[in-house]
């Protein structure tokens, strides 16, 4: 028998305090949720609750944030290392822990001991879809993606991705849940490789390394026209740079392990561009080069 999810999901755990788990975690204790993250390395979080302080003292600093609301925001969030004493009051858990089948399906097997029977289990993944780790909770209906963007302190977007057994109150539940934290969420409505956002992402990277490798123009060229007759405020090799050229290779690969389509393959010039160390900003050059 279905569980129904209740609406009220007062108790948040983020599991995971990686650069989208930190994030995901204040976004919800500035919405006004009570929310622990849990991580296996403390070293971890003690960085994530170092990092968010700055963070947040910065958006007071700038006006955005009142220091009182940021005071109360961090007195609702708590930290640890102890699963088995923090799943138990959880309502929704957002898992956003390192990007690998393995680790996600004995998470989520876990949590479907731990945590109350009503309570959802939705994972961050951008790359694997929640029926992958559905049957391993026990409770497949109250799982689904709840995929937030970097950084999830800024980004609106949340794509809420449904398997095909996820139930119509979880689906609820989770769009709701994701407008109570200030952001705007879209369904999708079965799982497909990328979602939504990274597929139109992909496909103009794709054409825009296309148009380059024929000769048709530069990149430089390329990214002006992108700016400047679409209005998109980076060019797709400025973007590339930004997310990280091994990143957008792994990427590649995860989706072409799932589709086989020969479209999809890694790309030759990202590639070669990785194996020379150029991997975007964070390495000081990639398509372009960065003064550090
Ligand atoms: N980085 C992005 O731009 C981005 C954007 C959207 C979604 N995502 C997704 O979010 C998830 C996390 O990505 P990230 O970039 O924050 O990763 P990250 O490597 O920064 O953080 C992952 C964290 O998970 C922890 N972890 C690993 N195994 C764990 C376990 N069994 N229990 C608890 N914690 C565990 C690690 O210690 C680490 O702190 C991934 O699924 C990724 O696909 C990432």
């Amino acid at each position: 028998m279905e569980v129904r999810p209740t609406t009220t999901n007062n108790n948040i755990l983020v599991v995971g305090a990686g650069a989208m788990g930190s994030q995901i975690a204040m976004t919800a204790a500035l919405a006004g949720y009570a929310t622990t993250v849990h991580d296996l390395s403390r070293t971890q979080l003690d960085d994530a609750a170092a990092a968010l302080r700055k963070r947040t003292d910065k958006m007071v600093q700038s006006g955005k944030l009142a220091a009182d609301d940021a005071e109360a925001a961090h007195a609702r969030l708590q930290f640890s290392t102890d699963l088995e004493a923090v799943a138990p009051p959880a309502d929704f858990v957002i898992e956003a822990a390192t990007e690998r089948l393995d680790i996600k399906r004995e998470i989520f097997a876990t949590l479907g001991h731990l945590t109350p029977r009503h309570a959802i289990l939705a994972t961050n993944s951008s790359t694997l879809g929640s029926s992958k780790v559905a049957e391993a909770s026990g409770r497949p209906a109250q799982v689904c993606n709840m995929h937030f963007f970097n950084p999830a302190l800024v980004m609106e977007c949340v794509e809420v991705v449904q398997h095909p057994g996820t139930s119509q109150a979880t689906v609820d539940t989770t769009m709701s849940l994701a407008r109570s934290m200030g952001k705007s969420p879209v369904l999708i409505n079965r799982e497909v490789p990328g979602f939504i956002a990274n597929r139109l992402m992909g496909a103009v990277q794709k054409e825009a390394l296309a148009l380059l490798a024929g000769g048709v123009a530069s990149k430089d060229d390329i990214d002006a026209t992108a700016k400047q007759a679409l209005r998109h405020p980076m060019g797709p090799f400025e973007l590339m740079d930004l997310v990280g050229l091994d990143v957008i290779d792994d990427i590649a690969r995860a989706t072409h392990a799932q589709t086989g389509d020969p479209a999809d393959a890694p790309n030759e010039a990202v590639l070669a561009l990785v194996r020379e160390g150029k991997l975007g900003r964070k390495s000081g050059a990639g398509w372009y080069t960065y003064g550090h």
